[in-house]
């Protein structure tokens, strides 16, 4: 498999993952809308391995067009979070959901790789998730995904992955992720307000992310048409142990209150005993992720549009 089509390669997980396929040697297209624009993948078009499709995954003729002589697929094209789905849920189903059905009906049974989420399990309090749990999704978000993954398991020649929730530092950087989110406002406001603080969720790096994508293209046919939870199962924590990691690196004041609930009521562990078992493990720890987003958000000027201050 020589020949990558990345969908939703403009994102914050394409904008690492693309160019680690391009260092790798892989030829690589992306085919997205540019809903956030373009510029994280600016670097990548110096080389001649990569080549853009602007265009949308709910249109046939863009996706057919994107899938011509393409060996295998990376599927990221999303409206990603619960937030952004319930702002729009009309697309949310459009994109999660019906063009993941379109993008299987053409791709004539080259093998795609599938970025889902442990939002699907919804709110399994006290549980340690593992592949066999029910799905219960209670977000648009979660259902979305969980239709798409569920329809391409049935056609097969798949790999579903569920992600923990990202963080770290990408060319496309996403501060509604709870650790991204919680480092902004260490830094740039100098206090938080935490609610629902002994909530449990699990985390991974971005980048670890992208190399996991990477692991199911090289062992494609030992992954095939399963589930894996892929994240580190040292990497579950509170949103106090979070907060609480980051305020000893930085001066902030911390306050719990319960002045909000969280609609994706997550509070669970996740087990990556299957993914694990299979060769693959996160390389990043949650500290050093830590780190990199203090010190990209020290340089770096970003602007939160839900801050009032
Ligand atoms: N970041 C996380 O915490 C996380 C966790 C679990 C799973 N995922 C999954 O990983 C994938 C990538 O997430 P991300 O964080 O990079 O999201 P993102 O929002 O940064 O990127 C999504 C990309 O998809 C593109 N896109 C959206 N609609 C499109 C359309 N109709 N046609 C073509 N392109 C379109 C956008 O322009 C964007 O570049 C998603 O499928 C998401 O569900 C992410």
């Amino acid at each position: 498999m020589k020949n990558i089509l990345v969908t939703g390669g403009a994102g914050y997980v394409g904008a690492c993952l693309v160019p680690m396929l391009l260092q790798r040697g892989y030829r690589v297209r992306v085919l997205d809308s540019l809903m956030y624009g373009g510029k994280a993948l600016l670097p990548c078009f110096a080389s001649d391995d990569f080549e853009f499709i602007k265009g949308d995954v709910r249109k046939i003729e863009d996706v057919r067009t994107a899938l011509q002589d393409m060996d295998a697929i990376i599927h990221l094209a999303a409206i990603v979070g619960f937030p952004a789905c319930k702002k729009n849920p009309q697309l949310a189903e459009e994109i999660n959901h019906q063009a993941t059905v379109l993008l299987e009906g053409l791709r004539h049974d080259r093998p795609l790789i599938f970025a889902s989420t442990g939002s699907n399990y919804g709110a399994l309090v006290g549980e340690v998730c593992n592949e066999e749990s029910p799905l219960n999704p209670l977000t648009i978000y979660g259902s979305t995904k969980t239709a798409a993954e569920q329809y391409l398991l049935k056609r097969g020649n798949v790999v579903v992955y569920r992600y923990a929730t990202a963080y770290g530092v990408s060319f496309r950087l996403r501060l509604d992720l709870l650790i991204n989110d919680f480092v902004y406002q260490a830094v740039k406001n100098r206090n938080l307000i935490i609610y629902e603080s002994s909530f449990k969720r699990t985390f991974i790096n971005v980048r670890d992310i992208a190399e996991s994508l990477v692991f199911a293209l090289e062992k494609f046919s030992t992954l095939r048409d399963q589930v894996y939870n892929v994240g580190s199962n040292e990497q579950n924590f509170s949103k106090e142990d979070i907060a609480k990691m980051i305020q000893k690196k930085v001066d902030y004041y911390l306050h719990f209150a319960e002045i909000g609930k969280d609609e994706d009521q997550r509070n669970y562990e996740v087990s990556y005993e299957k993914i694990n078992r299979t060769g693959y493990s996160t390389r990043i720890g949650i500290e050093a992720g830590i780190d990199e987003l203090i010190r990209a958000m020290a340089v770096v000027q970003v602007v939160n549009e839900f801050s009032n201050v």
